[in-house]
């Protein structure tokens, strides 16, 4: 399925394997057959059950059962975390219900926690954009993937786990360094997990004003190696996934008149509705296995077998994609880019105020952005769940409002709990991260 053709038109890839095979598709993942689900009505059918019949428990894959799974298999660790993401019926409702009391504070608009939250989402991003267009006068060059879209949901994140601030710069480095999956990622990954069991006992023992005590609350009986499976699913579910949200939001607005307009009378929930809609972060989900043999369109799906359900596949069914109409100014909400049933997101208000706000202070700050390359050429990063940019080049112009005096830009960022003034004098960079993110300014 992951073909370059895959990377970088996925509906084109649908609708041949649509036409193929109708809305369940044969499809070899990395080395692993998986059926692929495609149509609207039979994705709904998987995510709603409530029967037992779709399971996403890895001890119910047949082939992983009998040892047929390569060890090297390149999903394996995504899956391997086997975290509630992976259980069903009493243990996945007793994990999400602490997930959902330890969210809550912080998605109830009306609670100090979220509304400090949304203080602090505001600064990371004005100190992101400060810094990345520092030094480029009033007209600059940016990859606003790299340099504000990947860092501002992560630092949200790391707050919201209440690590301390210097290390939680370090652990923010290595959920990037995991993300990417490259050389230096396994032994990133190690260390990560161990700053997130470190975490977890010092929560127990320590309990604050943040997510993992807010769990720990609700649930007291949790493992150290139970919060360990959880607490990093949160960077990693939400990390890219939302700041995916926030690059595909900004593109949409650039090259969409009818949506650039639409943000312009104040309604952005709305746009980040539209692009949820026709371009789901999530494209793909984590597999389902049945429990019994299934007849599923053209085909018998044996019990054990692997089902990737696909997001991006069933919205582009004929069946409810044609209901769509790309000029209307509401979008529907009977979309599943937030998933559905059991497993649905839990942390979809987090994620539409956190984009909500990265877009609005973006285009706040600047007058003009204009993509750097026409966007049908931007480029995809290759994943089998995200769909995501890689990079995400613009041209900037900042707004005269909001034009840098003197080298404001320069000062070291705080975890958002200050409201000092900019210093006028060149400070060192605090930490690896800001060192790492200055470094990526274009001159
Ligand atoms: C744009 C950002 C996001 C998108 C598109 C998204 C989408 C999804 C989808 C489609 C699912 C269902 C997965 C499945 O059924 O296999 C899901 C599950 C979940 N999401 Fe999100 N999510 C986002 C951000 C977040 C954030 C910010 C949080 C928390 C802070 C979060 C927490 C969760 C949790 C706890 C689950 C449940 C996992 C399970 O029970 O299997 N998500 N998300």
């Amino acid at each position: 399925m992951l073909t370059r053709d895959y990377d970088s038109s996925p509906s084109l890839v649908h609708e041949r394997l649509r036409d193929t095979y109708g809305p369940v598709a044969p499809v070899d993942l990395l080395g692993v057959p998986v059926w692929l689900v495609l149509g609207y009505s039979e994705v709904r059918e998987i995510l709603g059950d409530q029967g037992g019949i779709w399971s996403k428990r890895l001890a119910n894959w047949r082939d992983r059962a009998e040892g047929r799974i390569p060890p090297e298999w390149p999903l394996s660790p995504a899956f391997e975390v086997n975290s509630s993401a992976f259980q069903d019926g009493a243990p996945l409702r007793r994990v999400r219900d602490a997930w959902t009391s330890a969210l809550a504070p912080f998605q109830d608009h009306t609670h100090v926690q979220s509304q400090a939250l949304e203080r602090a989402a505001k600064k990371y991003a004005d100190d992101l954009i400060t810094v990345l267009s520092e030094g480029s006068g009033t007209v600059g060059w940016a990859d606003l993937s790299a340099q504000f879209a990947r860092p501002l949901p992560l630092m949200v994140i790391n707050r919201l786990l209440g690590f301390e601030s210097a290390q939680g710069d370090d652990v923010f480095m290595d959920i990037w360094r995991m993300l990417d999956a490259g050389p230096d990622a396994a032994e990133a990954t190690h260390r990560l997990l161990s700053s997130v069991v470190d975490l977890a006992v010092t929560k127990m023992r320590n309990p604050g004003q943040d997510f993992p005590s807010y769990m720990l609350a609700a649930n007291p009986d949790f493992t150290v190696d139970e919060m360990a499976r959880e607490l990093i699913m949160l960077p990693v579910l939400t990390g890219d996934v939302t700041a995916s949200l926030i690059c595909n939001t900004i593109v949409e607005i650039l090259v969409n008149p009818h949506v650039r307009a639409s943000l312009n009378d104040g309604i952005i929930e709305e746009t980040i509705n539209r692009v949820a809609l026709v371009n789901p972060p999530m494209a793909n989900l984590t597999f389902r296995f049945p429990t019994v043999d299934v007849k599923m369109g053209r085909f018998v799906i044996a019990a054990g077998d692997p089902v990737m359900v696909s997001v991006a596949g069933a919205h582009a069914d004929p069946a409810f994609g044609a209901a769509i109409d790309p000029h209307a100014i509401r979008s529907t909400r009977a979309h599943l880019a937030w998933g559905v049933g059991p497993h649905r997101c839990q942390g979809q208000r987090l994620a539409t105020r956190i984009t909500a706000i990265a877009v609005s202070r973006l285009f706040e700050r600047f007058s003009r952005i204009r993509l750097a390359l026409p966007a049908d050429q931007l480029p995809w990063r290759p994943s089998p769940f995200l769909r995501a940019l890689r990079s995400l080049p613009v041209q900037f112009e900042l707004s005269q409002a909001h034009t840098p005096s003197g080298n404001a830009g320069s000062r070291p960022i705080s975890q958002g709990r200050s409201q000092a003034p900019a210093p006028q004098h060149q400070e060192p960079p605090r930490s690896a991260l800001w060192r790492f993110l200055q470094g990526l300014r274009r001159q």
